[in-house]
This record gives C-alpha cells, structure tokens and sequence, in this order.
C-alpha cells in the first residue's frame, strides 16, 4: 500500500505520475511542453536544492559576457527565467518571461527529461544538467521545506521528511527518477553533465570547459576568475540579486536560501542508520547505473 504523508505542499497536484506544488500548475506544465525553443538557448536542469541558483548565476554571466553591471541590478531570477513558475498571485509567469527576453536566454527546469519542452529533443539548444549528491541535496531540500511558506513551511521531523524524499513525496518528484531520466541522456552532443562537488572543488577549470561547451570558447582568465569570485558562496549570499530574500517567501531566520554552500553536510543531518536506508535505497533504484556521485569526497 502507498504511504500517506501529512504535510501538504500548497495547492499540491500530481500530474503525470509526479508530485508538484502549485506554483507548477497542470496548466504550465502543459505550456512548458510547447515552449518555442530558439537555437542559441542554454537549459540548466537540476533536481532542486542540486545548486540551480549557482549555476544560473555562473551561466548567465558567461553567456552574457561578464555583463556584472546587469548581474548586480536585476535579480538572478528575472535574467533566468525558471519556466515551470507560474504564481498568478505575484504575476510572476516563467514562460510568459521566457517569451519576452532577449537571447542568448538562460532557463531553468527542475524537469525531469520526459516533461521538456518536446523541441528540445529536435533543436540543438544547450542542456546543461547539474548533479549533486542526493544526501547533500535531501539535507539542503529539508531546510528549504522549513523555511519557506511556498512550500507549507515543514514542521514535521527530519525522519519524516527523509521517508518523503526516499518516497519521491516532495515538489518536482522523486531524485531517483529525475536522475535516471537524465543520466540516460547524456551522451547526447548537446547535453552536459556537470556536479556541484567538482564545480566547488574546482571552479575555474568547471567554469573554463562549461564557456567551451556552450560555445563561448576560450574566455579569458581574467573573466573566468572574476565571475568564479561574483558567485563564489560569501558573494551570492550578501548579494540580494542572487540571495532570493524575495522569492518562495523565505524565511532566513529558519534557514536561508544560501545555507552552508558545502560538500558532505549531510553527515551533520543523517544517523548511521538513516545513511544506511538511503544507501539501500540507492542501490535499488540507481545502483545499476555507476554515476560517480561523490558519496564519501
Ligand atoms: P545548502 O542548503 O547545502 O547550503 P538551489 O539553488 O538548487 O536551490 O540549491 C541551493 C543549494 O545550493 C544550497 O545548499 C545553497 O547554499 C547552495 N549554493 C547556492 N549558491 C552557492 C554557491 N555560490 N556556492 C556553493 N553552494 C551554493
């Protein structure tokens, strides 16, 4: 029999099979299959709480030529459109954004492969998908659950919450599937597969092979290096176009969007025996499947 979970996310839906929150209405998803995909469009993809906001900071800087004037007087959100957000009450519709701005755009899913644009499959946009290891991730969702009042503001137990992320019970989904579903699509040309482990470990080198894949070819040092620094963690978190004060009404004095930034939290959050299920779990449903997640770095 399926497990009941108490905590509803607000206007919580299941379409297709997966668990969403109402900011990704039935509606949008729908539109978001049609979304008229133009050549030069770069598609960052993540499971939520994988590191979205750092990446779409790092790709739209690079996209955009280092444009810091821009990245530093428009919020991270308006420039990267996120185009399954549809919140009638603020006015706020990532397609309709995704409609208007200019190219090259930057836009952000936490789709799974199947639910993509349908031309995504036939242009040859950019799809740029950025892994994080799932403890890493369940930790940092929890406390986002916590915080903010989009998701229904979580008051159950970390127990309870880590049943709803190995149950797939949370908004976008169960990780497992996302990250099957696109870990089958990576040896396309026009797909990249990245981590966030390897993107901390070693940002400038990420940020070099990341400009070449998306055809900005060499940039120089000097670029590279500056925008490794305008994202660094301690930059993002005081910056209010990047910290998201204003959106998913966040409470930070629960926990803030910009928490720890770090590799391997989950030891903090999870008991042996907690990291024992999920390992057991993993095995199970990806275990087959060899993706060199970072488990012990
Ligand atoms: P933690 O909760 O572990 O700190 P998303 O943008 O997908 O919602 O991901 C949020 C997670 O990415 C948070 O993880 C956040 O701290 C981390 N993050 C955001 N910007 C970062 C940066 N510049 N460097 C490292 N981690 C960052």
């Amino acid at each position: 029999m399926e497990k009941s979970f108490s905590h509803k996310l607000p206007g919580e839906h299941v379409y297709k099979g997966v668990l969403f929150f109402g900011y990704s209405p039935p509606g949008a998803l729908d539109a978001v299959k049609d979304l008229q995909v133009r050549e030069d469009d770069v598609f960052i993809v993540t499971y939520p709480k994988a590191g979205t906001t750092w990446l779409q900071e790092i790709l739209w800087l690079i996209m955009h030529d280092g444009d810091f004037a821009r990245a530093t007087s428009t919020p991270v959100y308006l420039r990267s459109p996120f185009i399954e957000f549809k919140d009638d009450v603020l006015g706020e519709d990532g397609l309709d954004l995704a409609n208007k701005i200019d190219s090259p755009r930057v836009l952000k899913t936490h789709l799974q492969h199947s639910f993509m644009p349908m031309e995504t499959n036939k242009k040859n946009c950019k799809i740029v998908v950025l892994f994080r290891n799932p403890k890493d991730v369940c930790t940092s969702y929890f406390h986002f659950y916590r915080s903010s009042s989009s998701f229904g503001q979580f008051k159950g137990t970390w127990p309870d919450f880590l049943d709803m992320f190995l149950a797939g019970h949370v908004d976008h989904g169960s990780w497992f599937d996302f990250t099957a579903s696109w870990w089958q699509q990576r040896n396309r040309d026009n797909v990249y597969l990245m981590y966030y482990e390897h993107l901390k470990e070693n940002t400038l080198a990420e940020l070099e092979k990341l400009a070449q894949f998306v055809g900005k070819g060499q940039l120089s040092t000097d670029l590279l290096s500056h925008i490794a620094e305008h994202c660094s963690f301690g930059q993002m978190k005081t910056n209010p176009m990047t910290n998201h004060l204003d959106v998913y009404s966040i409470n930070s004095h629960i926990s803030p969007l910009l928490r720890k930034g770090e590799i391997g939290d989950w030891r903090t959050q999870f008991t042996v025996e907690q990291d024992e299920i999920f390992n057991r779990v993993y095995a199970e449903k990806l275990g087959h499947l060899d993706i060199p997640f970072q488990y012990r770095p």
